[in-house]
């Protein structure tokens, strides 16, 4: 295929295409955040699915989703970002159970004539799956539809992996006044580290070869490693698999619809993980949501890096954040002034070679919104 088609800017302004896409996107599996942060019972969060707010809830060893909206008169049930405690609504006070349905309503036989668990109303549950502390989450539909696993494929063993948080990761949330799509395109784009990130990822960071840039394509996904190894993928994908892999290369994952983990060798020996989603809000709105933390995996480290750590840490991790958020607020702001002459974009980009995965993503996101059927 071949990646952009002439009028695909059209989905960066217009809101029927936006919606429609939306729509479909909401039958697809969709990062919503980690199980650290629904651990205990009753704890609770709330995610977005394809533009819909959705909450995730621990009940004793089980969790369970539902979509955002009160099946009374539509009032969002959970209203901050997490939380612990029972499903109520803040409007008239109705309660939920652990299926979603109704189990408490004030004054319920005065006012509708008969008991809550007889009114029949209750939440649209979401299913969910966990790959890792991962939790993916996705609009229920009649088709028969792959499993998270299916669904992420090679990239199943390598989240696993990655996604063992051992503490609370530094979390990062800000709007971005740009289409979803053109914060992904940016992220899979090699090309401009030396001219948007100079003071970051340095001023002189061309690669006179491109030698060490592997690109993998995984099914609907893709990955990126810097290696001199050909067989890094492989390795990888043994490593995480086993249990064994070690960090010492740089790798970052795109996974449909709109998330990405990369692995980053900041401040070697030490190693950070970073988990990126870019939530579509509207054609010209995202959320951009990040979970960073120490990399999982053996690495490296002496033995007096190791015992200082705890300390150490307690300085590296703040000093990654500011660089990390540098480099996303200036990836922001491209697709911002992308965002601003959309309106004017009539053609299809010119992909060089550090830029081929942006084409496999278009191709992927428009067989995933196109293929899913409807809703
Ligand atoms: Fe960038």
């Amino acid at each position: 295929m071949s990646g952009f088609l002439a009028n695909w800017a059209q989905a960066l302004i217009d809101p029927q295409a936006f919606r429609d896409e939306q729509r479909r996107l909401a039958l697809a599996w969709t990062f919503l955040g980690l199980a650290g942060d629904v651990a205990r019972d009753g704890d609770w969060f709330r995610a977005s699915i394809a533009t819909r707010s959705v909450f995730v809830q621990r009940f004793g060893e089980e969790l369970r989703g539902f979509e955002n909206v009160c099946a009374h008169r539509f009032y969002p049930l959970r209203r901050d970002a997490r939380g612990s405690g029972p499903v109520v609504c803040g409007f008239h006070g109705w309660q939920y159970n652990r299926d979603g349905l109704v189990v408490g309503a004030p004054i319920c036989k005065m006012v509708f004539g008969k008991l809550p668990h007889e009114l029949g109303a209750r939440l649209r549950p979401i299913e969910l799956a966990t790959c890792g502390s991962m939790i993916f989450g996705r609009f229920p539909s009649s088709a028969a539809a792959p499993s998270l696993e299916q669904y992420l494929g090679d990239a199943f063993p390598i989240l696993q992996a990655i996604s063992h948080v051992k503490a609370r990761p530094l979390y990062m949330e800000r709007p971005i006044h740009a289409h979803w799509k053109l914060n992904l395109h940016i992220t899979l784009d090699d090309y401009h580290g030396p001219t948007i990130h100079p003071s970051t990822l340095g001023r002189h960071g061309w690669l006179p070869s491109l030698s060490m840039r592997r690109y993998f394509r995984l099914g609907a996904n893709s990955a990126y490693l810097f290696s001199d190894d050909e067989r890094c993928f492989d390795r990888l994908l043994a490593g995480c698999r086993s249990g064994t892999y070690r960090s010492d290369h740089f790798f970052v994952l795109q996974i449909l619809p709109n998330l990405v983990v990369a692995h980053v060798d900041a401040d070697r020996p030490f190693w950070y993980c970073n988990i990126m989603q870019y939530v579509p809000v509207a054609t010209d709105r995202t959320t951009f949501r990040s979970w960073s933390y120490p990399a999982p995996f053996t690495a490296d480290i002496s033995w007096l890096a190791r015992t200082t750590r705890p300390v150490t840490d307690l300085f590296r991790h703040p000093i990654y954040l500011h660089y990390f958020k540098r480099v996303v607020d200036e990836d922001a702001t491209v697709c911002e002034r992308i965002q601003e002459v959309a309106h004017q974009i009539d053609r299809a980009p010119m992909l060089g070679a550090q830029e081929e995965r942006i084409g496999w993503f278009e191709d992927s996101i428009r067989d995933l919104a196109g293929l899913t059927g409807k809703m």
